[in-house]
């Protein structure tokens, strides 16, 4: 095969060098120079072109229709359900996360049962056979059908995969390991990423053969070669999780056959990852009702309420610009919450460092837990617990309104089914059940809820 050439271009101003700078030699931008990949051209120009290039909508649609609705079944139903039901045929899945969180433990998980798949092959570029062995021993897996293999050349892997069937299923751990003798950079650089990856997509495509490839994130958060990974596969999956914690959370970033907003959640076990069936009640495990500065918040993930618990520290605090600091939330959502609260409630915190977390690892980006998380930092900035059994929901605009949130009536269910008896949410929520003995706070303005909350609290 011929070598492919590489050349390293500004991706600021266009300028080409012939090896890599930090800084562009004629815009001088920092760190803007890329390398890129010459491939040979073709000698002629006109392909050939085969009797199906084109298809008609009326042809079309049945075959794709059919191809897109079967999905294959996994035996873990949270990662079902983050895949929009199950996995279609030919797809590309990327599973990225940090090192050491379960990626290679759930994929091994995964292959002991996927309804109707052909074959099943494991290709680890990190481990050796035996470490993969002992580890699927660790998980008593039972898959007569299960190949494993350990390589990191990509094309000695394509080559050993030309024989497959269709619907089988692939998995590549990790992406960053496998390298290409094509191309001179060293593995896990990101022009040795794209053209594996490439490589495993034109692979998967062309055999209809799901590949599933690991991906490391680095560490500000991002897969390696981070944008240009994520728009050439189908589906982009993130494991992520505190790992000092046992819960982790399978998260869908993007999703070519499915809903995005689902998430799956697993506990790691002493004999692998489990599914977590009811979240509300596993992070609400260690909820103390008596403690300041803990408020519960119902909230909505894709199309399932999970109750999570919010904590706030307001501490005294002699620098003068006092820190805002939060896990699991956007700080900088956290600091417009506080200049909400210190100027529509008077609640002085300009000398008070405020630290927020969410319990278990959770990660919440809905505007709906605006509430609870005020409610919860009045409550530790008063040093005094919130009323027993109460969850919030709503979010606060910068007028100080509690606006009505999605879903309310299965944000309501799902804390009366865990023995919550209070809720308080915006005035325009509808009604809930009014036979059930919930009560209902509705608010108006965050004001009034401090009121409230100030009226119990003393
Ligand atoms: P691993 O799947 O190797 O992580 P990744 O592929 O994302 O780097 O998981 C490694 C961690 O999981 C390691 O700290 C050990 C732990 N673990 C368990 O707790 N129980 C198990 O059954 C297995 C297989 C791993
Ligand atoms: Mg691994």
């Amino acid at each position: 095969m011929a070598k492919v050439q590489s050349r390293f271009v500004c991706q600021e101003c266009g300028a080409v060098m012939s090896k890599w700078v930090g800084q562009c030699e004629i815009c001088k931008a920092w760190n803007s120079v890329v390398e890129e990949l010459d491939h040979p051209k073709a000698a002629s120009q006109s392909e050939h072109v085969p009797d199906d290039f084109f298809v008609t909508l009326s042809d079309g649609i049945n075959a794709a229709e059919a191809a897109y609705t079967e999905r294959r079944k996994t035996r873990i139903e949270e990662l079902n359900r983050v895949l929009g039901g199950g996995i279609v045929d030919g797809s590309v899945i990327l599973l990225g996360g940090p090192p050491g969180i379960g990626k290679s433990t759930l994929l091994l998980q995964v292959l002991t049962e996927i309804s109707g798949a052909s074959a099943f092959v494991y290709i680890s570029a990190e481990e050796s056979i035996n470490q993969v062995l002992l580890r699927a021993h660790r998980l008593d897996l039972n898959n007569d059908q299960l190949k494993i293999a350990s390589s990191a050349n990509i094309h000695q892997i394509i080559g050993s995969l030309q024989d497959l069937p269709k619907s089988s299923i692939v998995i590549i751990d990790s992406i960053q390991t496998i390298l290409s003798d094509l191309i001179q950079s060293p593995p896990g650089n990101i022009s040795q990423v794209r053209f594996c990856t490439q490589e495993l997509v034109n692979f998967a495509k062309k055999n209809d053969v799901t590949v599933i490839i690991v991906g490391h994130i680095t560490k500000d958060g991002s897969i390696a070669g981070p944008k240009t990974l994520e728009h050439m596969v189908d589906c982009v999956l993130y494991f992520e999780g505190d790992r000092s914690c046992d819960y982790r959370i399978l998260r869908c970033e993007k999703n070519r056959f499915g809903p995005t907003d689902e998430i799956g959640v697993f506990s790691m076990t002493g004999h692998g990852l489990e599914e977590v069936s009811n979240p509300s009640a596993a992070f609400l495990s260690g909820h103390n009702d008596q403690v300041s500065g803990v408020a519960v918040f119902s909230g909505i993930e894709g199309t399932r309420p999970i109750l999570s618990e919010i904590q706030a520290l307001v501490s005294h605090t002699n620098i003068a610009i006092p820190r805002r600091s939060s896990v699991g939330f956007d700080t900088n959502r956290l600091i417009m919450l506080v200049a909400v609260l210190s100027n529509r409630c008077k609640l002085n915190l300009s000398n008070k460092d405020v630290y927020l977390n969410i319990a278990g690892g959770l990660r919440i980006n809905e505007p709906a837990a605006d509430l609870a998380v005020m409610a919860s930092i009045v409550s530790s900035a008063m040093q005094k617990p919130l009323p027993k059994g109460s969850v919030f929901f709503g979010e606060v605009s910068l007028s100080g309104e509690v606006r009505p949130s999605h879903l309310s009536y299965a944000r309501c269910k799902e804390a009366q089914k865990l023995g919550f008896k209070e809720i308080y949410c915006s005035h325009k929520t509808e009604d809930f059940d009014k036979s059930s003995d919930m009560r209902i706070a509705k608010i108006k303005t965050i004001r009034e809820v401090m009121g409230i909350l100030q009226r119990q609290l003393s």
